[in-house]
């Protein structure tokens, strides 16, 4: 195994666990005696050469924090190629020859051009809410963002009893029903709507109110933000047209990607820093790091956008006779 200069980014959404990520590479790099550089808010920060020293005790007291130390950014000018240029030209000034890059498709899309064009190294750590990259199980952020919603539902699930309401609360996941679908069932909502099935107002309307009639005292739909039936605010104006009842919309947003990481993406994402560094030191390039049925796995960066991660459709199966 050969010794490296690495620079660490997160990009994009953040996402719990970011943190214990980025101590994971640290303190793993750091053993094997590489040199670790921090480049701040994801590829703006390699723009414009926002780049530092990591040292172990930089990441001292970080594992239990949401967000990212070495902050985020949703960078358009890193899509160009002078963008990248400059980028490259940065990383050659502190010598850093291997990148590790925390975060969902977009950021390995970057990578992916950035390792296309330059000599240089690269390997991705799956950092995103959404649970949506192909090649491993789950997704640094996921198990948080799902208890933060679980959360907010069982909240919302005693006041909509005590009127005997009707909810829908959307939660995140723009092209993906990962959090829609876990949420749901841990919530045990009477109906989830997801991006990958379809919506059927008609049929969801029947079905809630045979639940009325047999004297359910509320209900709950999640539906995921990028549902094809629409945000929780169309899904209410279509249902008024059919029933007359209370409805109440709560939009989950933002919070879900923020708090405290739970045991389970600690876990996650110790395990992942410490497989990247591993990776960059055996000689892997263009690849995310992934669990995989609990055990390390390797991915091509593009395989993880190019290959759908599918939904497990008997969970929603499940999930609709659970709540019946
Ligand atoms: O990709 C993570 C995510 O939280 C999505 O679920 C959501 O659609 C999007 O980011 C929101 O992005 P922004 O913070 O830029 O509004």
């Amino acid at each position: 195994m050969s010794k490296k200069t690495i620079g660490v980014l997160t990009s994009g959404g953040d996402s719990p666990g970011m943190n214990a990520a980025v101590r994971a590479v640290v303190r793993t790099g750091i053993y094997y005696g590489n040199k670790i550089y921090g480049i701040k808010e994801g590829y703006k920060g390699m723009i414009v050469g926002d780049i530092e020293e990591l040292t172990l005790s930089s990441v001292s007291n970080t594992i239990n924090y949401g967000g990212t130390i070495i902050l985020t950014a949703r960078c358009k000018d890193f899509f160009k190629k002078e963008g990248r240029r400059k980028a490259y030209n940065n990383l050659e000034k502190f010598g850093i020859e291997s990148l590790i890059v925390i975060g969902g498709d977009g950021s390995f899309r970057g990578l992916h051009e950035l390792l296309n064009e330059y000599e240089l190294q690269g390997i991705g750590i799956p950092g995103t809410i959404d649970n949506d990259l192909y090649g491993t199980d789950y997704t640094i952020g996921f198990d948080t963002a799902v208890n933060t919603a679980l959360d907010a539902i069982d909240k919302i699930r005693d006041t909509a009893t005590s009127h005997s309401r009707l909810f829908i609360i959307e939660v995140m996941g723009r092209n993906s029903g990962y959090i829609g679908l876990y949420t749901g069932i841990g919530g045990g909502a009477e109906e989830i709507l997801i991006p990958e099935t379809k919506t059927d107002i008609e049929k969801l309307c029947k079905k809630l109110d045979i639940g009325h009639k047999r004297g359910k005292k509320s209900s709950i739909i999640v539906v995921a933000e990028g549902d094809e039936g629409g945000s929780a605010f169309d899904i209410k104006k279509k249902m008024e047209i059919l029933v007359d009842w209370d409805i109440r919309i709560s939009v989950l947003g933002h919070q879900q990607r923020g708090g405290s990481p739970t045991a389970s993406d600690r876990l996650l994402a110790s395990r992942l820093g410490y497989d990247a560094v591993h990776a960059i030191m055996n000689g892997e390039n263009d690849k995310m790091v992934g669990i995989l049925h609990n055990k390390s796995n390797l991915t091509s960066l593009e395989e993880t956008w190019t290959r759908k991660k599918s939904i497990d459709m008997s969970l929603l199966k499940m999930a609709e006779i659970l709540a019946t």
